[in-house]
C-alpha cells in the first residue's frame, strides 16, 4: 500500500498499534537496491508491520549537489519494497514533510557531524537528522533500520536517538556489496563502465589497510598513506578524504585502538562514492 499523506499514515498505524503490532521502519530516498532490500527483509523478520519511506529529502543536499538529478523510480521501488516485505510505502511530497513556513531544525553538534562528510557537506547532517526526526515523529516505530555503508550517518543518528531520548531501537546493518566488492549505492548508477571498474579500488584499498592492521600496523598516518597511494593508482579517482577515527565518536586517533573506522570518499568523474571498514580487535 502506498500512502502519501501524514494523516492517512497516522490513521493506518494507529490501528496497527491498537492491535499491539510492532512497527519496523526503513527510511530511504528510493531507487532501492539490494542494500535497502536487506534492511526491509530484516525489518520484516523482526516486526509485525514494516513501513518504508521513499522521500528524496531536499534539506540534506547542498546547493551544488545532485538533488534534481538524484535517481528516482517510484513504480520499481514499490514492487521491490513489497517483494522484500514492506507493508506500507510512505511517499510524501516535499510540502507534506516541510509545510510552507516550517523553520525547525534538529542538529547534532560536535566532531561527529563536522568531520568526514560533514567537512565537505556542511549542512548535510542537519538535513538528515531533521528529516529522520520528522519521520520518526510521524511513524513512531519500535525499530528503525539503517545501513553501515553510511557509517557517519549511523553514528550521528544513534547519538541523536540517545541525546533526545527517542523511544525506539536503532538497528545498523552491514554493508551489502556487489560480487566484485563495490558497495551498493543508488549513486553507482551514475558511473560509466570505466569509472565503475576503477571504483573497485575503494574496497580493495580498505581491505589492504585492514590486512596491514591485522599484521600489526596501528599507526593511522601510515595506514592512511597506504590507502591514499592505493587509490591514487586509479587515474579517474579524486580523493575527497581518507580518514581513520574512533567509532562511533569520530575522534581523531594516532594509533588504532578499536573500535575504529577507516572511511573514504572519492570522486570518479562527477560521482562521489563513500565506503568504510570497521576495524575489529585482531589481537
Ligand atoms: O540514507 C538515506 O537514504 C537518507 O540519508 C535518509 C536516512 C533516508 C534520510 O533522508
Amino acid at each position: 500500500m502506498v500512502i502519501k499523506t501524514i494523516e492517512k499514515l497516522r490513521e493506518t498505524l494507529a490501528t496497527a498499534r491498537r492491535e499491539n503490532k510492532t512497527i519496523g521502519f526503513v527510511p530511504t530516498m528510493g531507487f532501492l537496491h539490494e542494500g535497502h532490500l536487506s534492511l526491509i527483509r530484516k525489518a520484516n523478520e523482526e516486526n509485525d508491520l514494516v513501513v518504508v519511506s521513499i522521500f528524496v529529502n531536499p534539506t540534506q543536499f547542498g546547493p551544488n549537489e545532485d538533488f534534481e538529478t538524484y535517481p528516482r523510480n517510484i513504480e520499481q521501488d514499490t514492487t521491490l519494497a513489497n517483494e522484500a516485505g514492506a507493508d506500507i510505502i510512505f511517499n510524501p511530497s516535499a510540502t507534506e514533510i516541510y509545510p510552507i513556513g516550517s523553520s525547525s531544525w534538529v542538529n547534532v553538534e560536535g566532531d561527529i557531524t563536522s568531520v568526514l562528510c560533514g567537512a565537505s557537506r556542511p549542512t548535510h547532517f542537519q538535513g538528515v537528522t531533521t528529516v529522520v526526526n520528522i519521520l520518526f515523529n510521524i511513524v513512531k516505530p519500535h525499530r528503525a533500520y539503517f545501513g553501515q555503508k553510511d557509517a557517519q550517518q549511523a553514528a550521528v543518528l544513534t547519538k541523536m536517538v540517545q541525546d533526545l531520548h527517542i523511544d525506539l531501537e536503532l538497528v545498523v546493518c552491514s554493508i551489502v556489496r556487489e560480487a566484485d566488492g563495490l558497495a551498493l549505492s543508488s549513486r553507482n548508477t551514475y558511473l560509466s563502465s570505466e569509472e565503475r571498474k576503477q571504483a573497485l579500488i575503494l574496497n580493495q584499498s580498505l581491505l589492504k589497510a585492514n590486512e596491514a592492521y591485522k599484521k600489526g600496523e596501528t599507526d593511522t598516518k601510515t595506514l592512511t598513506k597506504l590507502i591514499k597511494d592505493t587509490i591514487n593508482t586509479m587515474p579517474l579517482a579524486t580523493i575527497d578524504y581518507v580518514s581513520i577515527y574512533s567509532y562511533p565518536a569520530l575522534q581523531e586517533i594516532e594509533k588504532i585502538e578499536t573500535p575504529a573506522i577507516i572511511a573514504v570518499a572519492v570522486k570518479f568523474g562527477k560521482t562521489r562514492l563513500i565506503d568504510n571498514i570497521l576495524l575489529e580487535n585482531s589481537k
